[in-house]
């Protein structure tokens, strides 16, 4: 029987009766079975009984699954991934430092320190016994994703319970035979000239920019400090809205953070205000804040949200935004009676036309909404927020740029591709901090996975995941391993990705001699590490599920950077304008080593990576 995923309450009473009836039935057939009579026994020991089966039971399932999965290991020839060792029964210890650490350190800290620690790219977290992989090894990860993989592989019953009430049957949150249908069915909206639809991204970037403009203090020398995050996050939902459904959400003409009456606070992510479309951002936030809250507390979420589902006042607000829109162009298809794909036809139409079902069309588009609002807003954040952190890459982007657009140029699709630069910012940002930082599998058979060896002493090199089994890869991590990128895997230089050695040394050479000499040796080795091996980065994913809007979300971009950057000469992050609570610890400027020593924003992440509290910003017109 497979249960549908709206049925969390049911799948969590039948586990818990698994683990808590079933063993009294075995009790009462065991004492049966040896001839005591159960009426018997005083009703202390009768209790003490009912309840030490439990553990009993527990522990008879958990050798049994062990022995069993070691015989399917070595059927297999593959090796058992070592275990996380804590020291409170069942990893309890494991799972509060997690907690903790989620709240007070650097994004993935915990994860990375574990890896460290085993010596492993590959770990067994074994929280309440339950295996649950995390790995940063590239090479499990290709075969999770591609080749037979993703036939044994999904998303998952878990992650789509999780996601159930948000998402529902939309592309992100379905598997095999359904997904497949999305998937064909949304693919062709994302052809070519589609997703270069300049004149949207033209639309919107002066829009945006109008905005920062019209915040030059008195003497013009600067803006006024303003939260970039979330005003790229009305750039893109605006961008995508007209994009998927013809019609704009107009959040840009509505009051910023920190610039009308109401006051500026911390929001689930970034800053909030109260007004109508803060309560659909705020909801919109809310419902992936509290959801991969459920992700860390794993399969017992239910117990937490029994009586009443933590997302459901966001999920209202997020629909009864959407349900308007989803009904208008229904209508209008009614009217019209589409059939053919015409030239003005919207993402919403198309969808409109492959199914009646109101609820279907609506959680399509939130999908897309979500997959093109958040990640490409926070693509845009942290380019600029390290372009605060270097100014000499703010310099060299803003030359080439000018070099091919001078101040008022546009760029066209054709020559957006020879803005080299530009586009190994892109690629180092995408590195550094990728807007997907961490993603999930679930195994439906147990199985072996080909991977690097865990260790020297191990001659097989796949690892053995039993069914049933998460495994949580970290683009975000291995996007940073020295042994993958080098020693300085962790800095910011957008030169790792320029191939054409010439052309840099052209550019550099106002950095001086020695810099000059240096940079030329070592300029391209990271598009080269990534040549051999493409899996060391995957900011889009990789496989069947790879990323659809890949062009789309770097077209828009490179667009909006283009215009940005004609138009300001530079940025630097406004400290002073950071809501309470959202600047780096101080503890992370202790560490040996690692980025967090020197960040001087905090990133975090729910679904998507982001800054806590916004990113606070000033520009410098040009
Ligand atoms: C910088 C921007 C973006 C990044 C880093 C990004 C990253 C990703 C990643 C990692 C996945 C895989 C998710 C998974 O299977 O678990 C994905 C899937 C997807 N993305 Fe993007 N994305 C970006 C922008 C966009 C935009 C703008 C759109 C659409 C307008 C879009 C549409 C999709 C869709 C439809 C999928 C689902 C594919 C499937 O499951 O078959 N993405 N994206
Ligand atoms: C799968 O594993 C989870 C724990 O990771 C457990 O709660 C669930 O009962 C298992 N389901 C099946 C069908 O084995
Ligand atoms: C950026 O990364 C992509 C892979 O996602 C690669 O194909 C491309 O060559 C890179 N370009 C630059 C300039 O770094």
């Amino acid at each position: 029987m497979k249960l549908h995923p709206r049925h969390y309450r049911i799948r969590f009473l039948l586990d818990l009766s698994s683990t808590i009836l079933v063993p009294q039935l075995c009790l009462v057939a065991a004492l049966t079975a040896t001839g005591f009579s159960y009426t018997e026994i005083p009703v202390f020991s009768r209790f003490l009984l009912h309840f030490l089966v439990v553990p009993l039971v527990g522990w008879l399932r958990i050798c049994w699954d062990e022995y069993n999965n070691a015989r399917l290991a070595a059927s297999f020839n593959a090796v058992s991934i070592p275990r996380v060792q804590g020291k409170w029964p069942g990893n309890l210890d494991i799972a509060i430092k997690l907690v903790k650490s989620m709240h007070e350190d650097y994004l993935m800290q915990f994860f990375a320190d574990l890896f460290e620690e085993y010596g492993s790219h590959t770990l067994n977290t074994r929280i309440l016994w339950g295996d649950q992989i995390i790995s940063i090894d590239q090479e499990l990860v290709k075969n999770l994703l591609t080749g037979a993989g993703p036939d044994r592989f999904h998303k998952g019953y878990y992650w789509q319970e999780r996601f159930e009430a948000f998402l529902g049957n939309g592309i992100f949150n379905r598997d095999q035979e359904e997904w497949r249908a999305h998937r064909q069915i949304a693919r062709p909206w994302f052809a070519r000239e589609r997703v270069s639809d300049f004149n949207i991204f033209e639309k919107y970037t002066d829009r945006t920019l109008n905005i920062i403009s019209s915040l030059k203090t008195e003497d013009g020398t600067k803006t006024r400090a303003f939260d970039a995050q979330d005003l790229f996050a009305r750039f893109t939902l605006d961008t995508a809205s007209e994009f998927l459904f013809g019609q704009t959400l107009n959040t840009l003409m509505l009051e910023l953070p920190g610039q009308g009456n109401h006051a500026v606070k911390m929001g689930p992510k970034g800053s909030a205000i109260d007004d109508e479309f803060g309560s659909f951002a705020w909801a919109f936030e809310d419902v992936q804040i509290k959801i991969s809250t459920r992700m860390r507390i794993g399969n017992i979420w239910p117990l937490f949200e029994f009586f009443h589902d933590s997302t459901e006042k966001s999920n209202a607000v997020v629909h009864d935004f959407l349900r308007p829109l989803v009904d208008k162009a229904l209508d209008r298809r009614n009217r019209r009676h589409i059939e053919t794909d015409e030239e003005d036809e919207t993402f919403l139409d198309h969808l409109a036309r492959s199914t009646e079902d109101r609820d279907t069309v609506r959680f399509q588009l939130l999908n897309m909404l979500l997959a093109g609002r958040d990640t490409t807003s926070t693509l845009l954040s942290f380019v600029i927020y390290l372009l605060c952190c270097h100014p000499e890459v703010t310099h060299r982007l803003r030359a080439e740029i000018l070099d091919h657009y001078h101040n008022d140029g546009r760029p066209t699709l054709e020559n957006l591709k020879s803005l080299k630069y530009l586009r190994a910012v892109l690629n180092e940002t995408l590195r550094l901090f990728p807007p997907v930082p961490m993603n999930s599998r679930l195994s439906d058979s147990p199985c072996a996975v080909p991977c690097t060896p865990l260790s020297k002493a191990h001659a097989t090199n796949s690892v053995f995941i039993p069914s049933n089994t998460t495994i949580l890869y970290n683009t975000f991590l291995i996007q940073r391993r020295k042994d993958l990128w080098g020693e300085d895997a962790e800095d910011f230089r957008p030169e790792r990705w320029l191939s054409d050695r010439i052309y840099d040394a052209d550019v550099d050479g106002r950095t001086g001699e020695e810099n000059l000499l240096s940079k030329v040796i070592r300029d391209g080795d990271g598009l080269e590490r990534m040549i051999q091996d493409p899996f060391i980065f995957l900011p889009f994913h990789a496989g069947p599920r790879v990323c659809l809007g890949q062009n789309f979300a770097l077209n828009e971009a490179s667009y909006f950077l283009v215009l940005l950057l004609q138009r300001f000469k530079s940025f630097e992050l406004a400290e002073d304008s950071m809501p309470e609570g959202s600047s780096p610890p101080l503890h992370w400027r202790q560490r040996k080593s690692g980025r967090q020593r020197y960040e001087r924003i905090w990133p975090k992440s729910s679904v998507t990576t982001f800054v806590k509290g916004g990113l606070w910003v000033r520009a410098v017109p040009a």
